[in-house]
């Protein structure tokens, strides 16, 4: 729920309504919501909650000066179900439809169109055996709302992040039956120039050299699904925590990061060249030769938020895409991106000179665009503002569960044969809820007939 933006009227008022925020669930004695407010600091606030338990209804008291504001109280009819309660939505078309999510995502469309038709008795065989055990991959069925896996390769650890949006998506709305195949490595995989049997395969990162289907990455998708829990930095809290107004923000561009590129290096050693110019320096070294007089010590590592002290935000690739990417749009400072074949779900619908300010992925031109940006204060504001407006609009955590959803939904539409649970597969089990145990009012009418 977003309060505002009346920064006028409310003025003075920040305090007031700290206090006057109250989230009840009227039939119950207790209610077990973790509550925050952060304030965006142009005149409107995010007030997010996180439930532990499930409820029949929620009231939500708004108040300043005892007076109720806006619509206040606001009335959840339920039951609203906490984020483990198991209990999807079988009309999944509903469920769309309440989520706002969108008719079509470009992205989508752009990966999928590379595939006509998919068979899954066809990618069952072939993948594994294209791939196999040098990649590190995840066979994924899911039939009946229920998630199956099977893994190749040796390192799958991170499969635990694919596996918690599933677990989370199944919970909330019914999931069509799909087979398909998961990418845990960095690089994306479908490098085949022909488009003759292409092999379909989701990847956290694309790129301009391969045909892999992107989702977004597993580090926006855990911080949406941890948010208020393991994860402190997410799309949310990010906004509270932009620094000073852009006038009061250190001209002297920021970079931190280890050395997975070598236009990293390039950086650091430009920045150590111009230090008044871009601060710019290694948290870790494990790629490279760490050479101290090239590239001076290994510094500490800074908070996300104290990047916002600083006007200016270099992204440059590591292994591929840097992934901090959708925090620091999110922020109001303005991006210098790197240009570059990688891309994440989100980046072709950025447009240079709007959301970001490009530079060539050699570094050739970074500090004449560095220069540009102090020499055009006014127009460099309104690149960082835009960007802001394009993480607040295309990047919060409802988007992503859109995205997943009609991802999944319009590849199985592709299908041309049945999902199977293979050979050698796994049941992926919801996680035992014990602490807060749900009553799915869905699955017991269903019970009941
Ligand atoms: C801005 O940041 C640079 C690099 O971190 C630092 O050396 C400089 O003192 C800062 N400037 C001000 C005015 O704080």
């Amino acid at each position: 729920m977003e309060v505002g933006p009346n920064p006028r009227k409310l003025s003075c008022s920040h305090f007031l309504i700290i206090t006057m925020l109250v989230i009840t669930a009227p039939d119950e004695q207790f209610t077990r919501v973790g509550v925050q407010i952060l304030d965006r600091k142009d005149g409107s606030f995010i007030v997010r909650y996180r439930m532990y338990a499930s409820y029949k209804n929620l009231k939500i008291d708004i108040k300043v000066k005892d007076k109720h504001v806006a619509k206040s109280p606001y009335i959840l009819k339920g039951p609203v179900y906490h984020e483990n309660c198991d209990c999807p939505r079988e009309d999944s078309t509903a469920w769309l439809e309440d989520m706002s999510c969108p008719q079509a995502i470009p992205q989508i469309q752009r990966d999928l169109a590379h595939f006509p038709s998919i068979d899954p008795d066809k990618i069952a065989k072939e993948i594994p055996q294209r791939f196999g055990q040098r990649q590190s991959l995840c066979h994924y069925t899911i039939k009946e709302n229920k998630i199956y896996i099977k893994t190749h390769g040796e390192h799958v650890g991170f499969r635990i992040f694919m596996d918690a949006i599933l677990l989370s998506l199944t919970r909330k709305v019914k999931m069509p039956d799909v087979e398909f195949f998961v990418n845990l490595g960095d690089w994306p995989l479908e490098k085949k120039k022909s488009t003759q049997n292409l092999h379909p395969i989701f990847s956290w990162c694309g790129s301009t050299e391969s045909k892999d289907i992107v989702m977004p990455t597993y580090d926006l998708t855990d911080s949406v699904l941890e948010t208020m829990g393991r994860v402190s930095l997410d799309m949310m809290s990010v906004q509270a925590n932009t620094g000073p107004p852009w006038e009061d923000k250190n001209t002297t561009a920021v970079w931190r990061g280890r050395d997975s590129r070598k236009e990293r290096l390039e950086l650091v050693k430009l920045s150590r060249k111009h230090p008044d110019i871009i601060d710019a320096a290694f948290t870790n070294f494990f790629f490279f030769k760490h050479d101290e007089s090239l590239y001076g010590p290994i510094v500490k590592h800074i908070s996300f938020f104290d990047f916002f002290k600083y006007k200016y935000q270099i992204n440059i690739d590591g292994t591929v895409a840097a992934y901090r990417l959708p925090y620091l749009l999110a922020g109001n400072s303005v991006v210098l991106k790197q240009d570059s074949i990688y891309y994440e779900h989100f980046y072709n619908e950025l447009q240079p000179w709007k959301h970001y300010i490009p530079f060539k992925s050699d570094l050739s031109d970074l500090l004449d665009k560095l220069q540009w940006a102090k020499d055009h204060d006014e127009e460099a504001k309104n690149i960082a503002k835009s960007g802001q407006e394009f993480a607040r609009n295309n990047l919060m955590g409802d988007q992503i569960l859109c995205y997943y959803f009609k991802l999944f939904q319009e590849y199985a539409s592709l299908q041309v044969s049945e999902p199977k649970i293979r050979d050698g597969m796994e049941k992926v089990e919801q996680p035992d809820d014990d602490l807060f145990p749900c009553t799915c009012h869905r699955k017991t009418a269903k019970d009941e007939l």
